[in-house]
């Protein structure tokens, strides 16, 4: 394993105000699996856009099978064989698979009017199912696949292009923890087939499973290379943030109060014949587990007034309360934190400022004028509070780093009093140190009389953070899990349908 086929020396990547990447040197080997982590900002990301030739570099040197230069572009990336998973995928839906993978490529009848021959397209694509072990056809279409498919899509579009090095950031953020695991599967099969990759991830489990190499970036900097055997979640940590984490749980400072929110059989459009029930009591965190699909989704947002109720009632501290959209909700000091944060909770051509300050303007205006200079100390307050890394709180959000991003949509709802906070899956995309920030702000706000209730798919942190669990099985709650029950095994036990 010692083909070096790719090397960056003292690549810097400096934007106005933000050194991004600080002479970061770098060497990827045939079939080596390299893990990349890093804190939020770190520069992970950034790295793997100029690695891609999206993003060029303001110095250093990048050598592939000995030729040197400056920096790449998406072409010369692809012909030298690199191929970029993005974190938001690039396909199309109206197509099917084959025609994403040889979009621009396809094989074409004889004759003048260039049909495109779906028949070779197919035999084309075959080998690559085979080659990932999928379980769909060629011509499904993308709309229908989910996430983690779609990735494996963009991954056999990647081997169609004879890729020798795929980059993935942050592939497994959105998966389950079957579809993780099967991920990891492929990446395995990519090594063992002499394909190199490079994953970035928050979850530093994931590289002690399968990565080679461990490289951890800081402000920019290479911070440390652990060989597969030195890999350990502590040690990453340590070299990550600079100091060993404590344990997740913070315990309440009091018991629960009064209950908070009353769900009483409510019925949602995806599961009409299914009726959920379930309390959330002041101070308290009620962790939402279950696996993707089992409606927790569903369920805050009939909560919140997105989606209409199919039956059932809302109670909001023991009143009956009919809520037909979302400002009825914020009104009544009911907040959601949606899952994808991207599509409904950021606005990214405005500054953090702005999209902290969105969902309560009529607090700041007066009159038609915004009160900027208050919106811009309660957002170097809350920049403060969560660690947001920015130079500066009038900068688009859309220039920040994924986690960054993800922790001004936190920001922009907790500069509100809520009563009922519902989170869905926080702190994705969150490093560990960050969400260790996240998770006491929370237990803050509980002791604050808060109520919260927490959809989260992380194992740890459902276990690590809830006071209680409630666990959802197609459309219904399987069951409830109080502390001295936690366990991995009881949540997966609910989440399939068992009992425990
Ligand atoms: N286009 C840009 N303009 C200005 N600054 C940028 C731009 N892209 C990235 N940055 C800055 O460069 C730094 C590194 O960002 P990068 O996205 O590489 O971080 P990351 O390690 O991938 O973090 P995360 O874990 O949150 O995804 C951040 O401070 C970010 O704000
Ligand atoms: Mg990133």
């Amino acid at each position: 394993m010692s083909e070096r086929f790719l090397e960056l020396i003292d690549i810097s990547k400096i934007y106005p105000g933000v050194t991004a990447l600080d002479r970061v040197s770098f060497s990827v080997s045939r079939g080596e699996v390299i893990g990349l982590v890093g804190e939020n900002g770190a520069g992970k990301s950034t790295l793997m856009r100029v690695l891609g030739g999206v993003t060029e570099p303001s110095g250093g040197t990048i050598r592939i099978d000995g030729v040197a230069r400056a920096s790449l572009t998406v072409a010369e990336a692809i012909k030298a064989g690199i191929a970029f998973v993005h974190q938001e995928l690039n396909l199309f839906d109206n197509l099917d698979v084959a025609g994403n993978i040889f979009i621009g490529r396809e094989p074409l009848h004889a004759g003048p009017l260039k049909l495109i021959d779906r028949k070779r397209l197919r035999a084309q694509v075959r080998p690559l199912l085979e080659r990932l072990a999928v379980d769909f056809e060629a011509d499904r279409l993308v709309a229908e696949l989910s996430l983690a498919q779609r990735q494996l899509v963009e991954i056999m579009k990647a081997l169609s292009l004879d890729a020798r090095l795929v980059i993935m950031d942050e592939p497994t953020s959105s998966l389950t923890l079957t579809e993780t695991d099967r991920l990891l599967q492929v990446i395995d099969g990519l090594k063992a087939q002499g394909v190199s990759v490079i994953f970035i991830t928050h979850r530093l489990n994931e590289v002690k499973r399968c990565a080679d190499r461990a490289v951890v970036l800081r402000d920019g900097r290479v911070v440390g290379a652990l060989a597969r055997e030195a890999i350990a979640p502590a040690t990453l940590i340590r070299l990550m943030i600079g100091r060993d984490l404590k344990s997740l749980y913070i315990p309440p400072a009091s018991p629960p109060g009064d209950r908070v929110l009353d769900i009483v059989e409510v019925r949602t459009a995806t599961y009409p014949d299914r009726a959920v029930s379930l309390s959330v009591r002041r101070g308290e965190i009620l962790g939402l587990a279950g696996l993707v699909g089992s409606g927790r989704t569903e369920l805050a947002r009939a909560v919140f007034g997105i989606d209409p109720l199919r039956g059932g009632s809302i109670r909001l501290e023991g009143e009956p309360i009919r809520i037909a959209e979302p400002s009825a909700a914020i009104e009544r000091g009911i907040y959601l934190v949606p899952e994808d944060r991207k599509r409904s909770g950021l606005l990214l051509d405005f500054s953090i400022a702005e999209n902290i300050s969105l969902p309560d303007l009529a607090s700041y205006a007066r009159g038609m004028l915004v009160q900027t200079a208050a919106e811009v100390q309660n957002a170097r307050r809350q920049r403060e509070r969560l660690n947001i890394r920015t130079p500066d709180v009038m900068t688009a959000v859309g220039t920040l780093s994924g986690g960054n991003q993800q922790k001004v949509v936190l920001a922009k709802w907790l500069s509100m009093r809520p009563r009922l906070l519902i989170f869905d899956e926080p702190t994705r995309g969150i490093d560990v140190g960050a969400k260790q920030d996240i998770y006491q702000l929370l237990r803050r706000l509980a002791d604050a009389g808060v109520a919260i209730l927490m959809i989260s798919s992380d194992m740890e942190e459902v276990i690590g953070v809830s006071d209680r669990i409630a666990v959802m099985h197609e459309g219904a709650i399987s069951g409830f899990l109080e502390r001295n029950q936690f366990s991995e095994h009881n949540v997966l036990e609910l989440a399939v349908g068992h009992t425990v």
